[in-house]
C-alpha cells in the first residue's frame, strides 16, 4: 500500500514537473547579440519542457526542436554598409544625436513590418493560437506588448540592459533623473549640477522621441492590425494604453556587479549573464596552441559584431599592428581580413570563441567596444578590459567599468593608438585592474541559483499565477498629479484663497459697517 502510495506521489510530481506550456517568445531584431540573447532563453525554457513559437529576426544556426520559427523578412531600409555601425565614419564625427534619431526612425520602421508581416499576421490571426504567455524584447517600442493582448495571456518584458527609465516606466515609474542615468548617457551617480541637468534633459528627450518616432506607428499598428484580431477571438479591444503598462515582469540582462545600485519594483528581476552556459566549451585546436604557446599570456582584441573591423581606417589598422608587435603579450585580434606586416606575437582569427577564450586562465586584458554581452562576459570571467566604446549603451556601460576599477577607457579617433598602447600597459602592470575583475566575478557568481534558472523559475512562476498581479508596483495606478501631490496642492491653494478672500471680505465689510454712519453724518 505504502508502495503504492509512493508510486501515486511520484507520478504526480512527475505530471507536475513537466507541466509544458505554450510561450511566444518575440525577438525580431536581426542583430547578433540579440539573437544571442534569444537563445539564452529558449534553452532553458526547452530543457524545462515548455514548446515555443519564436518571432525571429536571425533564426538560430542549428534548428531547434519544439520551437516554431515565425520568421521576419523585412530589410534594413538603409544600405548594407550602414547597418553596421562604421568606425570611420564615427571617427569623422558624423556620428551624433542625428544618428541616435536616425536609429529610432529605423526601428520604428521595423516594429511597423514586423508587425505586418505575412507570418505575423497568420499567427495572431489564427483563433486556434493559445498560448499560457508571451517574452516579448522590448525594443524602444511599447507594442509588442500587444501579442498579450491578443492572445489574452500575461506578458514579460526582455530588457537586453542594465534597468532605465523607459522599461521600468512600464512596470512601475520613470526613474528620478537626478541620481539615474539615460541609456544613452554616460553620467554616473553622484551626479554634479549640470550633470543633473544634462540628465533631465534626456528624459525630456525621450519623451519627445516616443512622441516624434512611436506615438503614431503604435497607435496605426494598433488599430490596423491588433484590433482586428482580437475582435476576431470575440472581446472587446483594451485601450493601448492599458494593453502597454500591463506586464507581469521584467527580465532584465542585468547585475548588480555589472550596473549600478538602483531602486527597483518587485516586477523586476535581473537575470544578468544567462546566456554563458556553464560549462566552457574547448577551444578550437589552431586558438589552442596560440594560446598555451604564449609565455607571457595573451589579449584579446574584438569590437564586437556589429562593427566590422573592416570599417577601420588603414592608417588605425597599420598602427595598430605596429602598436601590437611591440608588446611581449601574444595578442589575438577578430578581425575579418588578414593583414601584411604582422609580428610573430599578433594572431588574426576570423571567428573566435569568445568565452572558451575569455576563461582561458592566460587571458590578461581584452580589449573591447563595451558591449554589454562583452562586459558581462568579462565579469564572468574576470578579465579586466580597455574599452573603445563606438555606440548606443557601449559608452555607459565602459564609463560603468571605468568606475568599478576593472577598465580603462579609449576614445575613437585618429590618435586613439598611441592612448590605446599606454592603457593597456596601465592595466596590465596595474594588479588592481586584474584584482577588481575578479572580486565583481565573485559577486556576480555569488547567487543563490544561476540566472538561466531563475529566468525560468520566473517565467513558470507568472504563468502559474496567471500574471503574478501580486507584483504590481502600486505606482503604476497612480496618476502623476496625484503622485505630486498637485491635487493636495490645488486644494491647499484653494482653502488659502478662501481664507484671504473670506478675511479680505470681512475686513471691507466691518470697515463699510464703521464707515456708513460716518459718512451719512457728514451728507446730513
Ligand atoms: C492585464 O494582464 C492580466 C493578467 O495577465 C489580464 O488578466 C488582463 O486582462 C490584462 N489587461 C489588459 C488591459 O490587457
Amino acid at each position: 500500500m505504502a508502495r503504492l502510495a509512493y508510486i501515486f506521489v511520484a507520478l504526480l510530481s512527475l505530471v507536475y514537473v513537466s507541466s509544458a506550456y505554450k510561450i511566444l517568445f518575440v525577438s525580431p531584431l536581426k542583430g547578433k547579440s540579440h539573437a544571442i540573447l534569444a537563445e539564452g532563453i529558449l534553452k532553458p525554457l526547452l530543457k524545462d519542457g515548455h514548446e515555443i513559437t519564436y518571432v525571429c529576426g536571425l533564426p538560430p544556426d542549428k534548428p531547434l526542436p519544439k520551437v516554431t520559427l515565425v520568421e521576419t523578412t523585412y530589410k534594413y531600409q538603409s544600405t548594407d554598409k550602414d547597418s553596421s555601425f562604421s568606425l570611420s565614419e564615427q571617427m569623422s564625427k558624423k556620428m551624433s544625436i542625428k544618428d541616435l534619431t536616425k536609429m529610432f526612425g529605423l526601428l520604428s520602421n521595423i516594429t511597423n513590418s514586423v508587425m505586418r508581416e505575412t507570418s505575423v499576421q497568420a499567427l495572431i490571426n489564427d483563433p486556434k493560437q493559445h498560448f499560457d504567455v508571451v517574452i516579448a524584447e522590448w525594443l524602444y517600442t511599447d507594442i509588442y506588448a500587444s501579442f498579450a493582448a491578443i492572445f489574452d495571456c500575461p506578458l514579460i518584458w526582455l530588457s537586453s540592459c542594465e534597468p532605465h527609465w523607459k522599461i521600468l516606466r512600464n512596470v512601475d515609474e520613470a526613474t528620478n533623473p537626478a541620481y539615474t542615468t539615460d541609456l544613452f548617457s554616460n553620467n554616473i551617480p553622484p551626479f554634479s549640477f549640470t550633470q543633473r541637468l544634462t540628465e533631465l534633459g534626456f528624459q525630456i528627450m525621450g519623451h519627445f522621441i516616443d512622441y516624434m518616432y512611436f506615438a503614431d506607428t503604435e497607435k496605426e499598428i494598433y488599430d490596423q492590425v491588433v484590433a482586428p484580431a482580437i475582435r476576431k477571438r470575440g472581446r472587446p479591444v483594451p485601450n493601448l494604453e492599458d494593453v502597454k503598462y500591463n506586464a507581469s515582469l521584467v527580465l532584465g540582462n542585468s547585475h548588480i556587479s555589472l550596473g549600478m545600485p538602483n531602486r527597483l519594483p518587485d516586477s523586476y528581476k535581473h537575470v544578468g549573464g544567462y546566456h554563458i552556459d556553464k560549462e566552457v566549451k574547448p577551444l578550437p585546436e589552431n586558438l589552442k596552441k596560440i594560446i598555451e604557446g604564449s609565455p607571457n599570456g595573451f589579449i584579446y582584441f574584438s569590437m564586437g559584431s556589429n562593427l566590422k573591423s573592416k570599417t577601420l581606417p588603414d592608417v588605425i589598422k597599420q598602427d595598430l599592428v605596429k602598436m601590437f608587435g611591440k608588446l611581449k603579450q601574444t595578442v589575438i585580434w577578430k578581425f575579418e581580413e588578414d593583414l601584411p606586416n604582422r609580428p610573430a606575437n599578433l594572431h588574426i582569427v576570423q571567428w573566435a570563441p569568445q568565452q572558451s577564450i575569455l576563461a582561458h586562465e592566460k587571458c590578461l586584458l581584452f580589449i573591447t567596444h563595451g558591449g554589454l554581452l562583452s562586459t558581462t562576459e568579462s565579469i564572468h570571467f574576470g578579465v579586466p578590459i580597455v574599452g573603445i566604446p563606438v555606440f548606443a549603451d557601449q559608452f555607459i556601460n565602459v564609463a560603468r567599468a571605468v568606475k568599478k576599477g576593472f577598465a580603462r577607457r579609449v576614445d575613437l579617433s585618429y590618435s586613439m593608438v598611441g592612448k590605446l598602447h599606454e592603457e593597456i600597459n596601465v592595466v596590465l602592470s596595474d594588479p588592481s585592474y586584474r584584482q577588481k575583475a575578479k572580486e565583481l566575478s565573485f559577486i556576480y557568481h555569488d547567487r543563490p541559483v544561476t540566472p538561466s534558472a531563475e529566468l525560468v523559475h520566473w517565467i513558470n512562476h507568472v504563468v502559474k499565477t496567471k500574471g503574478a498581479r501580486h507584483l504590481r508596483s502600486p505606482a503604476l495606478d497612480v496618476a502623476w498629479y496625484q503622485k505630486t501631490y498637485l491635487d493636495l496642492a490645488l486644494v491647499l491653494l484653494a482653502i488659502v484663497l478662501a481664507i484671504v478672500y473670506g478675511i479680505k471680505f470681512l475686513i471691507i465689510s466691518l470697515f463699510k459697517s464703521t464707515k456708513k454712519p460716518q459718512s451719512s453724518k457728514k451728507r446730513n
